[in-house]
């Protein structure tokens, strides 16, 4: 797995910033969500804890809350911002039920997939839309798989290398810095699911064509959206209006019926959490609470 990973605190400050207007460009994300919510409606299951992972708005946690009404919802997002917009989401989504003694509260949470702030062994159900994509495979694998209960399901989805493929090209016509963030294909996700001791993992890809009037209304979609070049081997400093230019002449080439089609391959997956529980991590051995007692954590 070679691509560059991505500048953490520049993740946490782009989404950050999109908090307030990102619903109103986030069709993909729904369109994915929405998939991942009928994908799940296969599977029975009655979790107790769920996580979504990078939560965003939060527009899936209320979905989830509706479909299990007795689970605890945990929503973890690398922005604080994010985090704040979706408990305020929630709340209006709630309505007046909010009021009941009887509705849970979900348990809001600023962090990192790579580093979460959850015991292992703790969640029935990881629900994760669009967001791995901006993690290495390998570390949140590894921190799904810990908190994972050994029967508890991951569900999420990524972008595949053609996503914004179109765009790639037109830069590529500019210079050679990276302008588009890199993206793991399915089988090295597929691996890093291995590796991480996640069990059965199942993954396919679906295409999605967004369409746009002007390669320039695409990237202020991008911006909205808090998605914004974060390679390490991006180019530093201001895009000038020439640059901007020649990859709007370029994307030219990809106009169809009057309009821009931006090119998204998302990676749908799934697996079940691993029994092999210990972990060792620089002479460190984490046992979980299951193993010792032998039964499963409330
Ligand atoms: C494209 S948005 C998807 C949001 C939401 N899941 C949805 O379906 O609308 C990606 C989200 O992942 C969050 N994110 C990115 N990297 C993360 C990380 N390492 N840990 C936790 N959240 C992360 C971002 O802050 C952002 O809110």
């Amino acid at each position: 797995m070679s691509n560059q990973l991505p500048n953490k605190n520049l993740i946490a400050r782009s989404f950050g910033q999109a908090a307030m207007y990102y619903d109103d460009v986030a069709v993909l994300q729904r369109q994915t969500g929405d998939e991942l919510l009928d994908r799940l409606s296969l599977v029975t299951l009655q979790p107790e804890r769920i996580l979504d992972l990078g939560v965003g708005t939060g527009r899936n946690l209320s979905l989830l809350a509706k479909r299990y009404p007795k689970a605890q919802l945990v929503a973890v997002d690398i922005a604080t911002e994010m985090v704040q917009q979706a408990r305020a989401n929630y709340r209006q989504d709630e309505g007046l039920k909010r009021w009941l003694p009887s509705s849970i509260k979900p348990i809001y949470l600023a962090g990192d997939a790579e580093n979460l702030p959850l015991a292992d062994n703790s969640v029935d159900l990881i629900f994760a839309n669009l967001t791995l994509q901006w993690c290495d495979p390998r570390t949140s694998f590894a921190e799904i798989q810990r908190v994972l209960r050994p029967d508890g399901l991951l569900m999420f989805t990524s972008l595949g290398p053609d996503t914004l493929t179109e765009l790639r090209q037109a830069w590529a016509s500019v210079d050679d810095y990276t302008h588009v963030n890199m993206f793991y294909d399915m089988h090295d996700v597929g691996e890093a699911m291995m590796e991480a001791g996640l069990a059965e993992p199942v993954l396919d890809t679906d295409h999605y064509t967004l369409t746009y009037e002007t390669s320039m209304a695409l990237m202020k979609d991008l911006k909205i959206l808090g998605a914004r070049n974060v390679n390490s081997a991006r180019r530093r400093g201001l895009t000038g209006k020439q640059a901007l230019q020649k990859v709007a002449e370029t994307y030219e080439q990809f106009r169809i019926n009057d309009l821009l089609p931006a090119t998204y391959e998302v990676v749908y997956g799934h697996a079940w959490g691993g029994q092999a529980k210990q972990q060792h991590n620089e002479g460190e051995v984490r046992v979980s609470i299951d193993q010792i007692q032998g039964r499963k954590a409330s």
